[in-house]
């Protein structure tokens, strides 16, 4: 069974729409997603009301913090938080889809775990909030301690960087891989990348399939410049949230 697991969507519409349609020419059977549904993005309720058809989910810190209590963002993130919450307040549709909507994110789970696999937002430790990135292959203490809590193979998100870390101490970016990593007896973690803001140079959507023991990265163009134009006109937003889609940072 074929299975596509995407992560940071950030209310970005386009974004998802163009992962969407990928995902249904790849043939993917099901959809998990790492959470960060909303936050930064101008469209938060129409991608909860997407990720909602999913087959599963877990809670992202931005999802938390728009229904929650935003703690540890920064100024700009947390202006977007509280504009992300309003208008899942008051959307523009009907009162029965605001209230499933708060009950969907209310009630996400912060980790997911079936055959020796693990699903989280960001670490196996730390599922909400701990980043895992490429540079941590320098620091083995930490390895060491994020490996102990995965039985097998863990899928994460949150630093919006794709990727594979082995527990011997590698971090493999698609592009060394081909987009291509056979998942073996080793554990391993694997960092999905963000359909909405990608932040390692590539402006194009990042997500996974996963099928036949094997992980394949798909990168997918989507009409940037419109969820821009979208990001600007909401005073909220701060401008560099649109100008960072372009360069994929
Ligand atoms: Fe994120």
């Amino acid at each position: 069974m074929k299975r596509a697991i995407v992560s940071d969507i950030h209310a970005n519409l386009e974004a998802l729409t163009a992962v969407l349609a990928d995902i249904a020419s790849q043939g993917a059977a099901e959809i998990y997603c790492l959470g960060d549904i909303v936050g930064y993005g101008p469209n938060p309720c129409e991608c909860v009301d997407q990720v909602m058809q999913f087959d599963a989910c877990v809670l992202g810190n931005h999802d938390q913090g728009a229904v929650f209590d935003p703690e540890g963002f920064s100024a700009g993130a947390e202006r977007a938080i509280f504009w992300t919450r309003s208008q899942l307040e008051s959307p523009p549709d009907s009162p029965a889809q605001n209230l499933r909507r708060w009950d969907f994110l209310c009630e996400l789970p912060r980790t997911i775990r079936e055959d020796g696999m693990l699903f989280v937002h960001g670490s196996p430790r730390s599922p909400l909030n701990e980043y895992v990135f490429p540079e941590d292959v320098h620091n083995p203490r930490k390895l060491e301690k994020l490996f102990s809590a995965v039985e097998r193979f863990c899928f994460q998100g949150h630093t919006h960087v794709p990727g594979v870390l082995t527990e011997d101490g590698r971090f493999l970016r698609p592009d060394q891989l081909d987009d291509v990593y056979p998942l073996g007896s080793q554990k391993t973690m694997i960092n999905v990348g963000s359909v909405g803001q990608p932040r390692d140079g590539d402006r194009r959507s990042c997500y996974v399939l996963w099928e036949d023991g094997a992980v394949r990265f798909r990168r997918v163009e989507y009409p940037l410049e419109e969820t821009a134009r979208k990001i600007y006109a909401i005073p909220e937003l701060d401008d560099f949230l649109g100008d960072r889609l372009r360069d994929g940072r």
